[in-house]
């Protein structure tokens, strides 16, 4: 079983590749909803909230979790990597935590994570790329301190955009969310002082929920990274590598979805995403 993490809903964005690219294998997703959401919350705060929730979805026999969620992923991945695992006795057990802003940074510099040096011809890239994403995970300044590592001559605009993760989660009507989004825009492109965006990272996983609305306002040339896609792509990689993360394959692979919030809140607000039919769990049931 691999595990899906996010403070609420955004990982279904996710989670929605992961099921469609493998249909054999089985999930837990668990959204946070009691603390979503995270991105204007302290780091300290959102380490521990993510520590908790790889060790319940560890508990629940996922053997590999990924977090499919930019704003844990910037501010605790690596801590969680480096510090936290290797101390606990998850790690002899094989147990791994993988995050989503590797598998991003490296499609849009078109190199592998574990090149961190310019190398030809990327090092020669003159792109300007955007990153909106929540405040927290624009503080961390991951994306644009791997995206120059490199490829040093891309000018990266990080654009917070605060209020729209949870403005999604909430479920707000359209032309609020589309205003949101157009702020966002609006400040990315004023930081580009009218030059082109040549692509754009839409760095939370709530985003993609309203890529229609971004795709509307960003100019016709920018091409949007689809990070759910890059981040099925990347688990493909990493599974064939590590065939063990799979789990066991069974003929009718199961898929449960955990809340610490309401369950009722949360499966109604998963329609946006999926239609209906998406039922969530309390996770101490
Ligand atoms: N979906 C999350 C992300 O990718 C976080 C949204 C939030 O909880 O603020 O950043």
């Amino acid at each position: 079983m691999i595990g899906v993490f996010d403070s609420g809903l955004g990982g279904l964005t996710v989670l929605r590749a992961l099921t469609a690219r493998f249909p054999e294998l089985s999930f837990v997703y668990l959204g946070d909803h009691a603390h979503v959401p995270y991105g204007n919350r302290p780091s300290e705060e959102i380490i521990e909230l993510t520590r908790a929730a790889v060790e319940t979805l560890f508990r629940r026999g996922c053997k590999l979790v990924v977090l499919g969620c930019n704003t844990a992923t910037a501010v605790a991945a690596r801590r969680l990597q480096t510090t936290w695992l290797p101390e606990t006795p998850w790690r002899a057990e094989g147990y791994n935590v993988v995050g989503i802003v590797a598998p991003t940074v490296e499609a849009a510099t078109q190199t592998p994570w574990a090149v961190t040096t310019p190398q030809y011809p990327q090092k020669f890239l003159t792109d300007r790329i955007a990153v909106f994403g929540t405040t927290r995970t624009i503080a961390s300044n991951v994306y644009a301190e791997e995206i120059r590592k490199r490829c040093p001559k891309v000018t990266v605009i990080q654009q917070v955009c605060s209020e729209l993760a949870g403005a999604i989660e909430r479920g707000v009507a359209e032309p609020e969310l589309e205003r949101l989004v157009k702020e966002g825009i609006d400040g990315a492109m004023a930081q580009a002082n009218g030059e082109p965006l040549h692509r754009a990272i839409l760095g939370c996983t709530h985003f993609p929920l309203v890529e229609y609305l971004f795709r509307r306002h960003l100019p016709p040339a920018t091409r949007i990274l689809s990070q759910p896609e890059i981040v099925a792509d990347s688990l493909e990689d990493y599974l064939s590598r590590h065939p063990r993360f799979k789990g066991e394959i069974r003929p009718q692979p199961s898929l449960v979805l955990l809340t610490t919030g309401d369950p009722e809140e949360a499966s109604t607000g998963a329609r946006v995403f999926a239609g209906e039919g998406l039922r969530f769990q309390h996770l101490d049931t």
